[in-house]
């Protein structure tokens, strides 16, 4: 289908532990990238609980010179007997400058793999670190901008949708991913305040998150939970919306032909 990146513009909303969860329920094979320049791969840390050490990831990548494409089935580490595999990010927030090279010819080969049937998921962390990935955002066929709903989260993301949608590069689809609706905004009036389309609302649902942030036991009945029913909405809306955006695309090109 596509390539989906994640990002936060304050706090820790979410990213990781979202971007996770959907690449475990993605309905097709997929790839998850760790982009956040944060370091410490928030996954090897957190959902592998330290067990699987750290082998290669984009450090690699961008160290080396040989294609991008053609190094990613190599970077790869599958996820459980999950249909999804992930390139873990770099062991230090210090290593991330040295991506900066790196984002633009990533953006290409990720975008590549839709012929392959692989969808991309890439969690992008907080925005404006040093080594951000900003190309991805702006290549992207969706960029998700998780956001709680209480005013200091607001007002932080408020900001960023505007670079967004009107910085250099603006993103191609800026849209928010909200966590907790109700706590105290609705989806309505962040979506308003933020002016970005809402994707959806993702369950505040902490026993479940930490599954997935922290590697814990997994809770009777977490099948049917509110995180994972959420994580089953947001798919099928990013689904809904690329393929919308899509046949919008080929409608504008089609017309520009006659
Ligand atoms: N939907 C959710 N409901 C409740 N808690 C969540 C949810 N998503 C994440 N968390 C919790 O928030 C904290 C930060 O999560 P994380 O995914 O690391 O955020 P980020 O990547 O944005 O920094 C963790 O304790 C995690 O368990
Ligand atoms: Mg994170």
């Amino acid at each position: 289908m596509a390539v989906i990146a994640l990002c936060s513009a304050s706090g820790s909303p979410g990213v990781t532990t979202t971007s996770l969860g959907l690449a475990l329920l993605w309905p097709r094979p997929v790839l998850l990238v760790e982009a956040d320049p944060t370091g410490g791969s928030g996954i090897l840390a957190g959902y592998f609980r330290g067990i699987r050490a750290y082998d290669q990831g984009l450090v690699e990548l961008a160290l080396s010179s040989s294609e991008v494409a053609d190094l990613l089935p190599r970077t790869t580490q599958p996820i459980g007997s999950s249909t999804a595999g992930f390139i873990a990010g770099t062991r230090a927030h210090t290593q991330a400058a040295a991506l900066a090279g790196l984002w633009l010819p990533l953006a290409d080969a990720l975008r590549e793999l839709e012929s392959t049937g692989q969808d991309v998921l890439v969690d992008c962390g907080r925005l404006g670190l040093t080594g951000w990935p900003e190309p991805i955002l702006a290549e992207a066929d969706l960029a998700l901008l998780l956001c709680r709903t209480h005013l200091p989260a607001i007002s932080a993301a408020r900001s960023w949708a505007d670079t967004a949608q009107r910085g250099t590069p603006a993103w191609s689809h800026p849209t928010t991913l909200l966590v907790g609706e109700g706590q105290p905004y609705s989806a309505k009036e962040v979506g308003g305040v933020l002016r970005l389309p809402v994707l959806g609302v993702m369950a505040d649902d902490p026993e479940s998150a930490e599954v997935l942030h922290r590697g814990t036991s997994i809770p009777a009945g977490f099948d049917r939970s509110p995180l994972v029913r959420s994580l089953q909405a947001a798919i099928s809306a990013i689904h809904a919306t690329v393929s919308a955006q899509r046949a919008e695309l080929s409608t504008e090109v089609y017309s520009g032909v006659q």
